[in-house]
């Protein structure tokens, strides 16, 4: 094992590598571009005893304003590849690069996941979803760095016991290096599927804002309890703590006005949170993942 990993950066500013826009320094940085150097980094970040974050498009991460003590790898390995129905991906590939080449090949079953931001790596982690689809119905295995011996092993899709944006290695983690997903050849013409892409981005773009956010920030506690509509019934669309507000568009979401910290966040979801258990009884569980310095996942 090497003592040194190329090209690894120090002291980066984290808030341009996450939706928010919100992040100190990382003491250490390193861009993986390909499946070899994801693993070489994670490695090293391991022997040397690092805490470790690996960040994908940062959709759904709020980074200390402290920064972090120790190594984000920042995963950019994105290489993809058909072959029949089933796409190979490295984990950090982007939705929208597998639904373009779905539709180049006529393929059905990922379109209505347009919009989806982040990486197919984090989708896995969080079994990600909207419109219906979520990650689990697409997947077919995984392959995993073995925490203990560092191979490689590929796992089924059972093996991640998935659940609503839940997986076995969301509770106990472990590094997703590529992903096998099974498509359908589709009956109709890509301009079929192209005319669903539509409707589903004219839908989220009428439902959701843009802007610095990082999508639904609570879970919804059931199939028929929105997180957005009870924050919106106890009258807190629009309610800021500093820079950070709660979307007049859309209550689920939060957003970063400017200058928002991680501490602006927090204090907002608390207030939310408060609010929605006062008037329902209902406690809000948070979907973002909000870390500390040393990586750990807080809870608000
Ligand atoms: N609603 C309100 N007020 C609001 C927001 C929503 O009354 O401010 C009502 C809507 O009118 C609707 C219901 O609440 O009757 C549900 O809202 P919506 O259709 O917007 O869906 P959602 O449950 O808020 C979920 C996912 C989204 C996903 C959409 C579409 C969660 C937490 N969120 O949102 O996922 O894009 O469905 O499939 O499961 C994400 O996870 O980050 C995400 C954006």
């Amino acid at each position: 094992m090497k003592n040194e990993l190329n090209n690894l950066q120090k002291a980066v500013i984290l808030a341009p590598y996450s939706t928010f826009q919100i992040g100190g320094p990382a003491d250490y940085f390193f861009r993986a571009t390909n499946k070899d150097e994801l693993k070489n980094a994670y490695i090293w970040g391991k022997n040397q005893k690092l805490p470790i974050f690996i960040v994908g498009g940062g959709s759904n991460v709020i980074f200390s304003d402290k920064g972090f003590r120790g190594l984000v790898i920042r995963n950019e390995a994105n290489h993809i590849h058909l072959q029949n129905t089933v796409i190979e991906a490295e984990s950090g590939a982007l939705w929208s690069q597998l639904i373009q080449l779905a539709i180049q090949n006529n393929l059905s079953g990922i379109e209505r996941l347009i919009g989806l931001p982040g990486t197919i790596g984090a989708a896995v982690r969080g079994n990600a979803g909207c419109n219906g689809v979520e990650t689990k119905d697409l997947l077919i295995s995984a392959t995993l760095l073995d925490e203990v011996t560092f191979n490689e092993k590929e796992v089924e899709s059972e093996y991640f016991n998935f659940s609503y944006r839940e997986s076995k290695i969301k509770r106990d983690p472990e590094l997703v290096l590529s992903v096998k997903l099974g498509l359908k050849p589709h009956k109709g013409t890509p301009d079929d599927l192209r005319a669903t892409m539509k409707e589903v981005l004219l839908d989220r773009n009428g439902k959701q804002p843009t802007g610095k956010n990082a999508g639904s920030f609570f879970k919804n506690p059931s199939l028929t309890f929105s997180a957005g509509r009870a924050i919106d019934e106890a009258g807190l669309k629009g309610f800021t703590v500093g820079d950070a507000q709660i979307s007049e568009k859309h209550a689920n979401f939060f957003m970063n006005l400017g200058k928002a910290t991680q501490q602006d966040l927090i204090q907002l979801a608390r207030h939310a949170a408060k609010k929605v258990q006062e008037k329902t009884g209902i406690q809000l569980e948070q979907e973002v993942n909000i870390l500390d310095e040393f990586g750990h996942v807080m809870k608000i």
